[in-house]
């Protein structure tokens, strides 16, 4: 059987890699092979294009050519990381995925939608998570908690607050357009809050024999 295929989204420090690494813990506690993964990102040629995304060439990018750029990058994680891990049966999370091109370069960026669906359908063909958990939070909160970590803004990074507005909405009217794929989580609470309703999605999409308990063990 393909693996499970698991998105997280969010604007910038919602808790997406906290949420990831606890997600991953709980799942491999629970027999499962997982494969944790990031966009752009995640082979090395992906990895090379995310510094160039995240402007380490100091110069500013046409908005065509960053959309072109992350569907470079997520072409190469797909061939080498995400279809091979799926067609071994492994769960594969990955930290952002297409919905994170829609935010950012859809309605963050003002590129129309249907060139970002031509290059989905283009580079992924059928394929889309089976599961994407949203973390929302303010615009603020999540600043916040970038800046307390005491690292350079990156290009994305120093876009102005409506830039982040735009794209926590984007977000939003995603979830809103497939609710059956997305859970919406609200962030702004403790990490322990979040990552239970991380668990409870995740535990869905188990097979009935991994029980409830053998989880709360695993959480303990
Ligand atoms: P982060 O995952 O460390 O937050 O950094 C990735 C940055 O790349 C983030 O600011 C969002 C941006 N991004 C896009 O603009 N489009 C995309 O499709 C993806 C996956 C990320």
């Amino acid at each position: 059987m393909r693996g499970r295929f698991i998105t997280l989204e969010g604007g910038e420090g919602v808790g997406k890699s906290t949420q990831i690494a606890y997600a991953r813990s709980l799942l491999e506690a629970l027999g499962q092979r997982v494969v944790a993964t990031r966009e752009p990102g995640g082979t090395p040629l992906a990895e090379a294009i995310r510094a160039l995304l995240k402007g380490e060439t100091g110069e500013g990018m046409d908005a065509d050519t960053e959309l072109l750029l992350v569907f470079a990058a997520r072409n190469e994680h797909l061939a080498k990381v995400i279809r091979p891990a799926l067609q071994r049966g492994d769960w594969v999370l990955c930290d952002r995925f297409t919905d994170a091109t829609y935010a950012y370069q859809g309605l963050g960026r003002g590129l129309p939608a249907n060139r970002i669906e031509a290059l989905e359908h283009w580079v992924q063909g059928d394929l889309r998570p089976d599961m994407t958990l949203l973390l929302d939070a303010p615009v603020e909160l999540g600043f916040a908690r970038v800046a307390k970590r005491g690292e350079a803004f990156d290009r994305f990074e120093r876009e102005a607050r409506n830039f982040f507005e735009r794209v926590r909405a984007a977000y939003r009217e995603r979830a809103g357009e497939f609710p059956e794929r997305f859970r919406v989580i609200d962030a702004a609470r403790p990490q322990a809050d979040v990552s239970r309703d991380v668990r409870d999605a995740l535990l869905g999409l188990l097979p009935a024999a991994s029980s409830r308990s053998d989880a709360e063990d695993a959480d303990a």
